[in-house]
């Protein structure tokens, strides 16, 4: 008898209960939601359960605070942790760096319940700080650096893109291009490579609105809290979900993701943002594209945020080769 694909999300937050939402409307397979607070995964699943026969979808969706329902998943997205805020009385915000210490025995803790019971799976980090958080469950899990992946440019290459669509006022589908290096204000999205049906953005944009651009997409997260007072969900969730469906369905499909670099682009050990082919297996290739020498730096730039924070983690330290 064949098998749905599973899907385990723990943290039934925002961001994992929207991508459960994303994922049950894509029917990409079974989900068991895992979350600490009680009652709040197990209510999630099963108002999502009884949207089944409306929305069409034939899943089994159950929510938990263990984990032994996440036994021999697919595929596990982590989103567990705490996310950035803005502090009402001071207007400051949570800086991802902050939140390292308090994250790291989150995720730590969820990567090894998970690893032990999941022994197969492909593992999608999107807690924060992302590029910490990767080097948190490569370490506790064990597992091959194919099967730890971050997710980061997916959703902020979406941002890039809408923010483009929006100025040229064409459609999302036309644009094409990718934000590389870590999920921060040091983020590399790459104009020389972006192109709308084909046609380079450079000739479509003066360099001030491009700029722009990249500015906000730069801030895309920080917009967000700055408007809502917590971060961002639906594109998070949605950018996570593109990941996991390219897992399932084995689609080689080449996102920019975080993956442990062996000398790609001169960096090892260390992960950052880079164009991926992900399919059943994983990271299943690192494509490495031409950069010019602006490039490379704005790259070298976010690769030392990378490493800043991963110094503060009690494991390896990202250097470059
Ligand atoms: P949220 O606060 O809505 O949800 C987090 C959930 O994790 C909560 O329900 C909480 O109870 C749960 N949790 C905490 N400790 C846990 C544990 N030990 N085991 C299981 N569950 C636990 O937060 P939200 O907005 O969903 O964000 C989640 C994480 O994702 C944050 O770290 C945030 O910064 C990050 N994030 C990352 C993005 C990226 O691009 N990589 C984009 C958006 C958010
Ligand atoms: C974002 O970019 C907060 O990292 C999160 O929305």
């Amino acid at each position: 008898m064949s098998r749905r694909n599973k899907i385990t999300i723990v943290g039934a937050g925002n961001v994992g209960a929207t991508a459960a939402h994303w994922a049950a409307q894509k029917h990409l397979g079974d989900i068991v939601l895992v979350d600490i607070v009680q009652g709040v995964p197990q209510g999630k699943a099963l108002d999502l359960a009884e949207a089944a026969p409306v929305m069409g979808f034939d899943l089994k969706i159950v929510g938990t605070n263990g984990y032994d329902e996440t036994a021999d998943s697919d595929v596990v997205v982590i989103t567990a942790g705490v996310p950035r805020k803005k502090d009402p009385v001071t207007g400051k915000f949570t800086s991802r760096d902050e939140l390292v210490e308090i994250n790291r025995k989150i995720v730590g803790g969820v990567t090894r319940e998970i690893a032990s019971r999941s022994p197969n799976a492909v593992l999608i980090c999107v807690s924060n700080p992302l590029d910490a958080m990767c080097h948190v469950m490569y370490a506790e899990s064990g597992f091959p650096k194919e099967r730890v992946i971050g997710m980061a440019g997916v959703l902020d290459t979406a941002r890039y893109k809408y923010f483009i669509s929006e100025a040229l006022n064409v459609s999302v589908d036309d644009i094409h291009g990718m934000v590389l290096g870590g999920h921060g204000d040091t983020m590399v999205p790459l104009p020389s490579h972006t192109s709308v049906a084909g046609i380079p953005l450079t000739e479509l944009l003066p360099q001030d609105k491009i700029d722009a651009i990249i500015q906000r997409t730069r801030g895309g997260g920080g917009e967000i809290v700055g408007l809502l007072g917590y971060s961002g969900y639906y594109a998070p969730a949605a950018a996570s979900v593109a990941m996991v469906e390219a897992i399932v369905r084995d689609r080689k499909r080449v996102l920019p993701c975080a993956a442990l670099l062996s000398g790609e682009y001169g960096y090892k050990d260390l992960f950052i943002g880079v164009p991926c082919v992900l399919g059943k297996g994983g990271v299943e290739k690192v494509i490495e594209m031409k950069l010019g020498d602006k490039e490379k730096g704005m790259l070298e730039i976010s690769a030392n945020a990378v490493r800043e924070l991963v110094a503060l983690l009690p494991y390896g330290k990202g250097q470059a080769t």
